[in-house]
């Protein structure tokens, strides 16, 4: 895939690019629609994602070429003209970053051309988009030699994410592409983002990903209606307990609040969040165990309260999950937003 985009720069811009980048793409094995409850999560990255080759320009100019969108051609944009565009389609995550990095290259020369190439499904729930963004980050950082943290590459991404391109995701994903290591999982706490590497070294288990292929835009999905359901949760709940975040609250505190939360939609989305967190932190004890046996009956839970109780699975992700399961599977479950892509095996 390197060699490949190196040729595929070459063909459409007639030289050689300075630099190659590699975004992995990412799986979350446990803890989903925490992360924009303050909650846990325990994602890794693949090895497959997107790869760009890119050379600086000094002329303001920003030449973008994706091979997966290879009919779109060349989109064109430049440091001045950085709003929003729905005719610059997929670029749209790339003019994003360039504004978002904007303040911080001032008046100095800016631009690039690119060529980038991702061997993700796109729609089938790996975080391609996040892992565009965490790559632009990175490329802008470089070129300007600015001193940016891992951490701050994804909080930057998220933020483009939140505000340009209008989807009201937590940092999960940015967190994961930009700080994954091979063969390790990361425990996130994602309101304090205090993290650790977890072993994920699957000792003769596999963990299987099965494409639903019905793609789903988060945009599209209902995914921010989730979000602003949450808030509605937290600003009842926290008139009764004095919390920041739904997934402070325990599988125990469910029972001791549930009543102030009438709404019955609100109350099964409580359960998820609060279940769902625990599972995270029994789930990284198993990993660290090998205990996958465990760990499988897990995601089935974790599968079964975002069908039934988040209410963000679809008619073909569940029969996926029972296929897996009727096929010997020891654990299935839908990952990332919903409505669409792929389910993670054991
Ligand atoms: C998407 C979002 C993440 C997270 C998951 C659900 O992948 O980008 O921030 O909310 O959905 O867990």
């Amino acid at each position: 895939m390197k060699t490949k985009i190196q040729t595929i720069f070459h063909n459409q811009f007639h030289k050689a690019p300075e630099k190659t980048y590699f975004s992995p793409g990412r799986v979350n094995i446990i803890g989903e629609h925490t992360d924009y409850n303050g909650g846990l999560v325990m994602p890794f990255c693949l090895d497959q994602g997107v790869y760009a080759s890119v050379s600086s320009r000094t002329d303001g100019i920003f030449n973008v070429y994706s091979e997966n969108f290879a009919d779109k051609g060349i989109i064109t944009f430049d440091i001045d003209h950085l709003d929003k565009d729905p005719m610059r389609d997929y670029a749209n995550y790339i003019s994003g970053m360039v504004l978002e990095f904007k303040p911080m290259i001032g008046s100095k020369p800016s631009g690039f051309d690119l060529a980038i190439i991702s061997d993700l499904p796109v729609g089938g729930g790996l975080s391609s988009s996040a892992a565009v963004l965490v790559l632009i980050a990175k490329i802008l950082c470089d070129q300007h030699a600015l001193n940016l943290s891992r951490i701050d590459l994804a909080i930057l991404s998220k933020k483009v994410e939140n505000q340009y391109i209008g989807v009201n995701c937590g940092i999960m994903d940015q967190f994961i592409i930009a700080n994954g290591k091979p063969d390790s999982a990361i425990y996130l706490d994602s309101a304090s983002l205090a993290y650790e590497y977890v072993p994920c070294l699957l000792n003769g288990y596999t963990f299987l990903l099965v494409n639903s292929n019905v793609t789903r835009k988060l945009t599209e999905s209902k995914y921010n209606v989730r979000q602003k359901e949450s808030l509605e949760l937290l600003h009842i709940l926290q008139k009764h307990v004095s919390i920041d975040h739904v997934c402070e609250l325990t599988p125990e505190d469910y029972h001791k609040y549930e009543t102030y939360v009438s709404q019955n939609d609100l109350k099964k989305r409580f359960k998820h969040l609060v279940d769902e967190n625990h599972r995270v932190k029994l789930a990284r004890q198993m990993l660290i165990s090998n205990d996958f046996k465990t760990l499988g009956m897990l995601l089935n839970e974790a599968h079964a309260s975002v069908r039934d109780l988040y209410e963000v699975s679809s008619e073909v992700l569940d029969q996926l999950v029972e296929m897996a399961l009727v096929s010997g599977s020891l654990g299935s479950r839908m990952i990332g937003g919903g409505f669409g892509g792929s389910t993670l095996n054991v």
